[in-house]
């Protein structure tokens, strides 16, 4: 990734393991003319005044932009952009790693055979939920739900797309029928989906679009799938759902306050926590770092970006 812009250009970077302090961010932000984050780096006019108005373009690492402050950087006149489509596989992988996982309970019997609590192999040991002729209810269309529905007939699922909250059924420009998923409303697919995965980026209109309301419509039996953004799940709702028992389980990979995750989390069996890996594979990864570095030899060399955000 770096080799192409260090040809051209130079190239200062943060060399922690962790993410970049955010006195640090600000004060090496501060005369470049183009700056590659990654989603845990809030850009905002705090950002954009340190770094001065010869910023042309932030290339965020990731595909959710929801750390812009995209008004902001529209006011300030730089170019955003993300890394869509390379990601997309691998987010989908995981995805089906933690249906499976909290569906075949495999992180919970990891923990019982790490802790020496297995007993033996029994009838009734273990039991979990078969995903064949199952539902996959999947909310948000895009490319990485759709790329979610398209592995759900392997496992022999039907797969659905749930329309935009509050659409009559009716509604056009709403996912359309595939030979791999159907669509139907929201509420429908909450009350009709063995498995529910979310997919939406988070925006005002998403955040906590899965409440109290929402998790009293699922099944019991129904595993909630979240490798879109935390604040897409009411959290204290979630807690609430587990609880009372109103759903089977849940497979997370995103949290609301990450990388701070609520204790309680750690108090449930049947929920897997992923720390969110949803493009953490080393392919993808490259593949994230190269596109954010072409998108910004492009605008340096006056030329469009690749993948402005939209
Ligand atoms: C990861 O969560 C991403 O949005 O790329």
């Amino acid at each position: 990734m770096l080799a192409p812009l260090q040809e051209r250009h130079d190239v200062d970077v943060w060399p922690g393991d962790e993410a970049i302090p955010r006195a640090e961010l600000l004060r090496r932000v501060a005369g470049k003319d183009a700056l590659i984050c990654v989603l845990s780096d809030r850009i905002d006019d705090e950002v954009l005044d340190a770094a001065g108005p010869q910023l042309k373009i932030v290339a965020d690492i990731s595909v959710g932009y929801d750390n812009f402050d995209v008004a902001a950087l529209r006011r300030h006149g730089v170019i955003a952009t993300n890394t869509p489509d390379v990601l997309t596989e691998a987010t989908a992988e995981l995805t089906w790693a933690l249906i499976l996982g909290t569906a075949r309970r495999v992180v919970e019997g990891d923990r019982l055979v790490r802790a020496g609590g297995w007993k033996g192999w029994t009838l009734d040991f273990m039991l979990g939920t078969e995903l064949r002729g199952k539902q996959l209810g999947i909310i948000g269309a895009g490319r990485i739900g759709r790329a979610v529905a398209a592995k759900a007939p392997a496992f022999g699922m039907t797969a659905v797309f749930a329309q935009r909250p509050g659409t009559p059924a009716t509604a056009t420009g709403e996912p359309k029928r595939e030979a791999f998923a159907s669509s139907a409303s929201f509420d429908e697919v909450l009350v009709s989906s063995d498995v529910i995965s979310l997919h939406v980026p988070s925006t005002a209109e998403t955040r906590n679009l899965i409440d109290r309301k929402a998790f009293a419509r699922m099944k019991r039996s129904a595993f909630l799938i979240n490798t879109a953004r935390g604040a897409v799940v009411d959290e204290e709702a979630l807690f609430w759902a587990l609880n009372e028992r109103l759903i089977a389980g849940a497979g997370l990979d995103v949290y609301v306050n990450e990388p701070t995750i609520d204790p309680r989390f750690a108090t449930y069996q049947n929920v897997v926590l992923a720390p969110h890996l949803g493009s953490a594979t080393r392919d993808t990864r490259l593949a994230m770092m190269n596109l954010a570095a072409a998108n910004v030899l492009a605008v340096l060399d006056g030329q469009p970006p690749l993948t402005p955000i939209p």
